[in-house]
């Protein structure tokens, strides 16, 4: 698995954390975040981040800043893109079971190491269920594609 990480000045610790534990698991990862706690502009990490994963070059996405709030906005802003906010392993994982999560994004300032470790593996260890959650799914992709949801009109 190849995965893509990012974030900003509040984050260069927590996500060099977080990348020695997904290496730790065999995971490869691609750092395009901020290594400097000079102030940095997150949409900057989520834009690279969102862009690598919605192009395919990398599997999923993590994002870090100081709330994951900004981080993931600018993440959803890139077609394709599915980033949740969480700050606890039970949506993370249901995000990816019922959301197709393709980014999980959480804050620097919220959680500390422990439960940000324990969110990222429930993330990646809970696999999309698909079924009527695709429907859902679609219904978003389609606001993404046309900016409207005529069957809510
Ligand atoms: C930076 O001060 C802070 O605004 C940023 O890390 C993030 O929390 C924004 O959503």
């Amino acid at each position: 698995m190849k995965l893509a990480i990012g974030n900003d000045h509040t984050a260069v610790e927590l996500k060099n954390t977080i990348m020695s534990h997904l290496q730790d698991k065999g995971i490869e990862v691609v750092n395009v975040g901020t290594d400097s706690s000079e102030s940095f502009d997150y949409p900057l990490s989520g834009y690279r981040v969102g862009k690598l994963v919605a192009a395919g070059d990398v599997d999923c996405g993590v994002l870090i800043c100081g709330t994951g709030v900004g981080i993931s906005l600018a993440a959803n802003k890139v077609p394709g893109v599915r980033a949740c906010v969480c700050s606890e392993p039970y949506t993370a994982a249901l995000s990816k079971r019922h959301n197709d999560a393709n980014i999980i994004a959480f804050g620097a300032r919220v959680v500390g190491d422990e439960m940000a470790k324990l969110i990222v593996d429930s993330w990646l260890e809970a696999s999309y269920e698909g079924g009527r959650h695709q429907r859902r799914v679609d219904l978003i992709t389609t606001i993404e594609q046309t900016g409207r949801l005529e069957a809510a009109e």
